[in-house]
């Protein structure tokens, strides 16, 4: 029988790795993401300052003692809004160094696993890496289960029956835009909901999708959440908060 080692297979020197880590409990991670955590020379993972990172914590039970790590800290501890001209500089200055220290590694041989939330290309810090490295050195991307997926499981909630069409639309909308889209569709994953809670509780309301809204907060996670959005009156939510409107297509 093969085991799960040979399946999970191994690093190359000098290879970007962006490693999808899954929404949250660690045994949603793939096989391949599970082994190359283990087989990397480097773990890189982004944080906030003076946070652990959460797809760090998430492959804590997998790491090595003494694994070598780089820490990709953010310069902003606050989700500041994204079409700031000073957000955009500070973003754009910190990605471009993050991307040459990851150079630094590749070029003297070392295989770096860049751990991301989720799935890599789905809303990723790490495709801001992928985008400034991708030319120069060999890159393997390994798809994670998305947090939309997680959260959808653990509310047990099919999303998506029948012919449904599915939104997924970041909370950062202005509310108008918000209203807009979810009048045209069947089912929606609003991501991004954090400090934009009321704001998209008020658009999922003008849009008469309230009474089968869920809020899911960190889901997967030892802390998770999961509440009609209804009963959710904070104005703000955790960062990791997504808000899910089944639909209700053909059930046969
Ligand atoms: C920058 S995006 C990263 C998405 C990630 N790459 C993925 O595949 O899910 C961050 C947003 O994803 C959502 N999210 C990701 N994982 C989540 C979870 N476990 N619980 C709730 N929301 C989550 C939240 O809306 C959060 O604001």
């Amino acid at each position: 029988m093969t085991s799960l080692d040979d399946l999970a297979g191994t690093a190359r020197a000098g290879t970007l790795y962006g490693i999808g880590v899954g929404p949250g409990d660690v045994r949603y991670l793939t096989l391949r993401a599970a082994g190359l955590v283990r087989a990397v020379d480097v773990v890189a993972f982004f944080a906030k300052r003076g946070l652990q990172g959460n797809a760090r914590r998430i492959v804590t039970p997998l790491l090595a003692p003494g694994q070598a790590e780089a820490r990709l800290e953010y310069p902003m501890t606050e989700e500041a809004p994204a079409e700031s001209a000073d957000y955009q500089r500070e973003i754009g200055a910190f990605y471009r160094d993050a991307a040459v220290r990851l150079a630094g590694l590749l070029r003297a041989g070392k295989s770096v696993g860049l751990l991301a939330e989720g799935d890599p290309f789905f809303y990723g810090s790490f495709m801001h890496m992928w985008r400034r490295l991708a030319p120069d050195f060999p890159v393997e991307v390994v798809p994670g289960v998305t947090g939309m997926s997680g959260c959808w499981t653990r509310a047990k909630t099919p999303i998506t029956w029948g012919d449904d069409m599915l939104a997924v639309l970041p909370g950062t909308l202005g509310e108008s835009a918000l209203v807009e889209r979810l009048r045209l569709t069947d089912a929606a994953v609003i991501m991004k909901v954090g400090r934009n809670l009321a704001k998209v509780r008020r658009a999922v309301e003008q849009a008469g999708l309230l009474a089968r809204a869920i809020y899911v907060e960190r889901g997967t996670m030892a802390d998770e959440r999961i509440l009609p959005l209804a009963d959710c009156t904070e104005g703000r939510g955790a960062y990791f908060g997504m808000v899910l409107i089944p639909g209700e297509g053909r059930r046969i």
